[in-house]
């Protein structure tokens, strides 16, 4: 059925109506005149496909990517970078008043690189076939490059067969030095690369189910003048123009005693270290912690301790700490950090979020209490939804 794509959904989905209901089109742009096929009806909604563009929308451009139409992984390839920046500061701008937040000042960051800026990917393997998931199932887009990724992973991705993995998942990393490090999860037996080839890509260390079946299953990363140690199972930012950027904002901004909560491998924590009297990092994941132990002796830093506490319990605060630094992931802040800082009150909050639905709904529980002073988009990763973002808080 011939339909017109009036706006886009918080996931970039096209919008369109069938018989009054909203439906949602993944790779439609608003303007898009497109022939759909409803896929699934839903009580509330529906979801479908596009069967074929009848008329381009303005701002509609070829993809570079071969896979692009079926692929999960992108959402905006077929529309100009400068585009795409436009769809994510009109999001922003559009919760921020939504939310009535009254926000001093508003600066989006963009991307120095939007393509080949990844330094890890994720790939499936089901029956043998590599690529991304499709839009919302588990079929599999068969790939051979992934033009997010930097250069080192994606001359990987034609070897990973060799590994002779049926069904699983193999997460490749790639550092400032280029070298690789791999984790995979499957049930198979795995064939062991040959040296050549662990030469020719310079492969750092191989991890199969948590156990490292090759070199180490850490290696280093360097963002601007500091190392990180960082474990095949820690978290680490994706985009390293990107996270410059973060770093600059956060060394900015923090003065006093910081508490610095979901601290990963310790970086904010590490850069805060210059500016604040002392730092107290706290996080989940057990390697993790040990990283960001590891990464305050490697960058000679003495003013920061790290713990190991899952958040969602709360953290016990004996000392009064100046700064806060949230970082958590997409669920935003648990219910019990968020009780901490309304008991608290600390002067100042930096609150660094991958997910704005999240990120808004915690700004509205401190607004009262908090201005708002400033709030930074940053384009962490490009040509998809997803949109990074800080807000830096002050007590009123
Ligand atoms: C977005 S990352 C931020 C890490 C760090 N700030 C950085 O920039 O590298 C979120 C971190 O929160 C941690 N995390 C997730 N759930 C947690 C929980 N319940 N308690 C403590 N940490 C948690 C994750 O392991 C991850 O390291």
């Amino acid at each position: 059925m011939k339909k017109n794509i009036e706006k886009l959904d918080n996931f970039g989905r096209g919008i369109t109506f069938v018989d009054d209901k909203i439906t949602f089109v993944p790779k439609a742009l608003p303007g898009d005149v497109v022939d759909i096929e409803v896929t699934n009806k839903k009580s509330k909604y529906n979801e479908a496909t596009i069967n074929r563009i009848i008329t381009n929308s303005p701002s509609r451009i070829e993809s570079k990517c071969p896979y692009f139409d079926k692929c999960g992984g992108c959402t905006f390839l077929n529309t100009t970078y400068d585009n795409t920046i436009a769809i994510k500061k009109n999001k922003i701008l559009d919760l921020i008043k939504r939310n009535n937040i009254d926000v001093k000042e508003y600066t989006f960051i963009e991307n120095r690189e939007p393509f080949g800026y990844r330094n890890k990917i994720s790939l499936q393997i089901v029956d043998g076939k590599l690529g991304y998931f499709e839009e919302k199932t588990h079929k599999i887009t068969k790939i051979d490059k992934c033009l997010l990724a930097k250069e080192p992973i994606n001359n990987f991705i034609p070897k990973i067969h060799l590994f002779g993995i049926k069904n699983g998942k193999v997460t490749i990393r790639c550092n400032y030095k280029e070298e690789l490090l791999i984790s995979i999860e499957a049930e198979d037996h795995i064939k062991n690369l040959g040296d050549d080839i662990i030469d020719a890509n310079n492969i750092w260390g191989i991890v199969l189910n948590g156990k490292c079946i090759y070199g180490r299953d850490s290696f280093t990363e360097k963002i601007k003048d500091l190392y990180f140690e960082v474990s095949y199972d820690s978290f680490f930012q994706i985009n390293t123009y990107i996270t410059q950027k973060l770093f600059e904002i956060v060394e900015n901004n923090v003065t006093g005693n910081v508490l610095d909560l979901y601290c990963g491998v310790g970086t904010l924590s590490i850069v805060a270290s210059k500016k604040a009297k002392s730092v107290v990092g706290a996080e989940v994941v057990e390697n993790a912690v040990k990283n960001a132990k590891k990464n305050a002796k490697l960058n000679n830093v003495e003013n920061v301790e790290f713990i190991l506490q899952d958040l969602n319990k709360g953290i016990d605060t004996n000392n009064k700490y100046d700064t806060f630094i949230l970082d958590p992931p997409r669920s935003g802040i648990s219910n019990k950090i968020m009780n901490l800082l309304l008991n608290e009150l600390p002067d100042k909050i930096i609150y660094v979020s991958c997910d704005p639905q999240t990120f808004f709904r915690d700004l509205n529980l401190l607004k009262e209490k908090y201005e708002i002073n400033k709030i930074y988009s940053l384009d962490m990763f490009s040509y998809t939804y997803h949109c990074e973002s800080i807000a830096i808080l002050e007590r009123k």
